[in-house]
């Protein structure tokens, strides 16, 4: 019998097992048997380690900020939501109300209201409303005279306002120069005349005397003296904002 070399009796082995699908025990081999990879064979290249180029301050600190975590990205997302929803609930703020005619309005609510009525229909005082204090008093001035005084400033018995109205003082009405400044005695007047009244005219002096309040040209902080203030004295702090507007 022939002796068969060994390694043809592995090899065959090897392809018997391949052709049958057994993992081949053999396939160590040929490997080896093979010499080393020629490329591994030749001496290395000496590969000189480039140095880190150098590395701009801006990017180092891009490179050494905090990330943004990623529990707070979805807040990130939700941003454009929560900015449109939130616009859309701001609205213009009501225009806040300046001026004497306002102050005028919480005075009246604050000091008058209990006894003329919130809208000046009347009570223990006079009706004010739908023209009845214009009737009573066609100036401005005389009203506020009036509200300066009140009846003790009056006396009782002696007449008040417009003659052809017949008012004689019965008593009961406040006197209220010491309490108001003159400012808040005009807004007052003023609101009764025209918010309550719808005195046009009025309503035009108290735009004239926000104006020359707003520019300095009248001082309305002091108060009237109730026991020597005259209508004439009033009526000249009037017609000075008068003057005023007429020159624009
Ligand atoms: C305590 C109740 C009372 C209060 C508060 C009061 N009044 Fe009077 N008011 C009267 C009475 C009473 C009269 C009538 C007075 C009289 O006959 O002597 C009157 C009369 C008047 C008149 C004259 C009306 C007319 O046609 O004869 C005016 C104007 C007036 N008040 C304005 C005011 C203003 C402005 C305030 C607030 C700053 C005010 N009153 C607060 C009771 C009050």
């Amino acid at each position: 019998m022939t002796d068969i070399p060994e390694h043809l009796l592995k090899r065959a082995a090897a392809a018997k097992a391949k052709a049958t699908g057994a993992d081949a025990p053999a396939a160590d081999t040929p490997t080896e048997a093979a010499p080393a990879a020629p490329v591994a064979a030749a001496p290395a290249a000496p590969v000189v380690e480039a140095p880190p180029a150098p590395v701009a301050p801006y990017v180092a600190a891009a490179n050494a900020r905090k990330k943004i975590p990623w529990w707070a990205t979805s807040g990130l997302l939700l941003l454009p939501i929560w900015a449109i929803s939130y616009v859309g609930t701001l609205e213009r703020p009501p225009q806040e109300a300046t001026g004497v005619l306002a102050e005028g309005a919480h005075v009246y609510e604050a000091r008058c209201a209990s006894c003329h009525g919130a809208t000046g229909a009347g009570g223990s005082g006079h009706a004010l409303a739908d023209g009845e204090v214009l009737t009573t008093f066609p100036t401005a001035a005389a009203h506020i005279e009036w509200v300066a005084r009140g009846s003790d400033g009056f006396g009782l018995g002696n007449p008040y306002g417009d003659a052809a109205r017949g008012r004689v003082v019965e008593g009961g009405m406040p006197g209220w120069a010491d309490v108001l400044t003159t400012e808040e005695l005009i807004g007052v007047v003023l609101h009764e005349r025209a918010r309550l009244s719808g005195s046009d005219d009025d309503a035009a002096l108290a735009e004239a005397i926000d104006h020359a309040v707003h520019n300095g040209e009248l001082d309305l902080h002091g108060h009237l003296d109730p026991s020597t203030v005259t209508t004439a004295e009033i009526q000249a702090i009037l017609d000075s904002v008068a003057h005023e507007d007429d020159g624009h």
